[in-house]
């Protein structure tokens, strides 16, 4: 099977395999050729050029794009879209003036989430998930990490993570699964917070390892969550089982996550809405990803992660959604451009780069994902007729997307 797509007005992202992220003022740079073509054969991206260099190809199908830009889908490197029911109430009680620490403390929050996933069978989960997977390939999103975490229990994280993986068979994006049963301590763990990481480490690990059911593994580290002391111990304790690191670090308050982060050669540290100098200093001559979630910021009206900064430092930075019920029900990479350009000050090249090469990179998937290179994934995004790629974050809100290819596929 083999598809040709022409007369492409510029195609986004072209890269050597060789190269497995960007930093610095190399973010400022997207290659790109225009007036391109691109062939596709057995799901991978085979070739592609200037139209003038295109040889007679014959193809069983052929895509004309004139006037429109093509470039890899998004990854979509942090989520935590297998979950049940909303926070509606919740988004009322914020808008009402409570914060979303004051929420928690009043058992909202996390372990709201929890008590509803606790009590939805694991074929209603699957139900409800599917439909945001539906939903974000439609939006351009490519590739997926999922996260457990609303299940606090043995029985409730590992139905997390056996929804995951069906979500994973039975559809084409490319989706990766982090276990986070440290996400929020469990009611009846609230005076004996060690005996929870006990559970964690003693039960939870091992099943979750025998039957394979992630590859990555987080904590929240955060002021009345997880001390670093205790995502040191599940960190290690998780790599006993050969499970990288990715966390949750620095979204209301420094603690040190970051150092814990790199100390365990983390692949990335997420959130990072406040940082400090010495967050900067660890991360540089690291080879942990930061990854900023600016729809978080939006919708909880906190800081935006200080991308400048990071980025001027030259430093690599990520973007991804957090897609949730609490702090972000949305799942669209195309409103996380926007945010960033419009909020954290990264131009178009920045963002293109942040959601594409250095998110797979945040999810393990260089090799296949996040750029067009010859053998990777034919996962593209065939924009509407736009004036050039910087329309994308500035028209935002509008949906500027024509096709979504999977893997060759339309969506
Ligand atoms: O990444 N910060 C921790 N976890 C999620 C929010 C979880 C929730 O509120 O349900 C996040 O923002
Ligand atoms: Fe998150």
């Amino acid at each position: 099977m083999r598809t040709l797509i022409v007369n492409i007005k510029e195609l986004l992202q072209i890269r050597e395999n060789t190269i497995k992220k960007v930093s610095g003022v190399d973010m400022k740079v997207l290659p790109t050729i225009k007036n391109a073509y691109l062939l596709i054969e057995n799901d991978n991206i085979s070739d592609f050029g200037k139209m003038e260099d295109l040889n007679r190809i014959t193809a069983d199908t052929i895509i004309d794009a004139i006037g429109k830009i093509v470039l890899p889908t998004w990854c979509d490197s942090h989520t935590h879209i297998v979950y049940a029911g909303n926070r509606e109430g919740e988004f009322v009680d914020r808008i009402n003036g409570l914060s979303y620490e004051e929420i928690a403390a009043k058992g909202g929050g996390i372990l709201n989430s929890s008590k509803k996933l606790q009590q939805t069978s694991e074929e209603e989960l699957y139900l409800q998930s599917s439909k945001r997977v539906e939903e974000i390939m439609v939006l351009g999103t490519g590739a997926v990490e999922i996260k457990s975490g609303y299940g606090l229990t043995v029985e409730a994280e590992l139905k997390m993570l056996r929804v995951i993986k069906k979500l994973d068979e039975n559809y084409p994006i490319e989706i990766k699964a982090t276990f986070l049963g440290a996400h929020a301590f469990p009611v009846e763990f609230k005076n004996n917070k060690d005996q929870y990481i006990d559970l964690i480490v003693d039960e939870m690990l091992p099943k979750i390892a025998e039957e394979n059911l992630a590859e990555f593994i987080d904590v929240f580290c955060e002021d009345g969550y997880f001390s670093t002391q205790q995502t040191d111990r599940i960190l290690t304790a998780g790599e006993q089982y050969g499970l990288i690191p990715k966390i949750h670090v620095n979204q209301f308050t420094i603690l040190g996550g970051v150092q814990i982060g790199v100390k365990h050669n983390a692949l990335s540290v997420d959130h990072l809405e406040v940082l400090d100098r010495n967050d900067i200093i660890a991360l540089k001559n690291s080879h942990t990803m930061p990854v900023a979630l600016p729809s978080c910021s939006y919708f909880l009206g906190i800081p935006y992660t200080p991308a400048r900064q990071l980025i001027d430092a030259g430093l690599p930075l990520a973007l991804a959604t957090d897609y949730n019920p609490g702090s972000t029900p949305s799942g669209n990479m195309n409103f996380v451009i926007s945010t960033a350009c419009i909020k954290m000050k990264m131009t178009p090249e920045e963002v293109i780069n942040a959601t594409t090469i250095n998110s797979a990179y945040a999810m393990n998937l260089s090799k296949t994902h996040g750029s067009i290179t010859k053998g990777k994934r034919a996962n593209l995004i065939i924009t509407k007729p736009i004036p050039s790629y910087g329309f994308l974050p500035y028209a935002f809100g509008s949906n500027l997307i024509d096709t979504v290819l999977i893997d060759g596929n339309k969506v």
